[in-house]
């Protein structure tokens, strides 16, 4: 299978795609195309054309969470490309969001979602295509790693958002799972060990995605203890994790740049 990274924070130098604070990844199983999140904007469909991809075969948009990051691009997606399209989510990931006073959610009402897209709404793991799980609400067994972002509106009152909606797909493959996450605000520990709990792999290929870590603080520390303790070697962080922390990580595993235009095959 080969992923593809259609959007990212960051861009490679000689290379002219365009960067967002944002996340999209094309997932291409030999048989189906599968976009996980859609970026910010219309410039995530400027990025696969720039790239020679022809973004008509996705047939599946798994949504990882609601963050406008990661659903703004998909209103222009279906606008551009007419064929049906299963769009699997959350429900959660429907629910107004806001951070410091900013509107933060789906920036579109679904119910404005063009026919040819159909809504697939799961809080339960489900298989998108052979091999690639869905893996629906995460269990908060470490919940020092999954802590509110923002505000989010689910009953007329805004409450601290724990991001139920927040997911991943993992993936087997000959090496083991391998982890396709948006912003892992459900927490990368958590995600890795539902997955294998799921799948009943143990050995971890790798992560590819946002980790959403800033701080080298008591989170960050605590996620690479037990990514190592779960055998993780290979990090692919990207999107919401900075520097600091990339380089914290690179002490533990090996870590790998991640842009506009990564491709990898596991
Ligand atoms: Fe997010
Ligand atoms: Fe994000």
């Amino acid at each position: 299978m080969k992923i593809t990274v259609l959007m990212d924070n960051y861009t490679y130098i000689d290379q002219y795609y365009l960067g967002e604070p944002a996340a999209a990844y094309l997932l291409n199983t030999g048989e189906k195309s599968i976009l996980l999140d859609t970026g910010y904007s219309a410039v995530t469909l400027e990025n696969a054309g720039r790239m020679g991809i022809d973004l008509s075969k996705v047939t599946d948009v798994v949504i990882s969470h609601g963050h406008n990051d990661h659903t703004g691009g998909l209103l222009p997606f279906l606008a551009a490309h007419p064929g049906n399209v299963n769009i699997h989510l959350h429900p959660d990931a429907l629910l107004k969001k806001r951070c410091d006073g900013l509107d933060v959610g789906i920036p579109f009402d679904p119910a404005a979602l063009p026919c040819h897209a159909k809504l697939c709404l799961s809080n339960v793991p489900k298989e998108i295509a052979p091999n690639v799980l869905f893996l629906g609400e995460i269990p908060r067994v470490n919940p020092l790693e999954a802590p509110a972002v923002g505000e989010t509106d689910r009953c007329g009152v805004f409450e601290p958002d724990f991001l139920l909606d927040d997911t991943a797909l993992a993936i087997t493959t000959a090496d083991g799972l391998f982890i396709l996450t948006g912003c892992s605000h459900a927490g990368i520990c958590n995600m890795v060990q539902y997955a294998s709990a799921l799948t009943g792999e143990s050995r971890i290929a790798g992560i590819l995605g946002g980790l959403h870590l800033f701080d080298c603080n008591e989170q960050a520390a605590f996620v690479t203890e037990r990514l190592l303790a779960l055998g993780v070697k290979t990090l692919y962080p990207c999107h919401c994790t900075s520097l600091a922390v990339k380089t914290m990580l690179a002490q533990h595993f090996d870590v790998k740049e991640v842009g506009v235009g990564f491709t990898l095959t596991v």
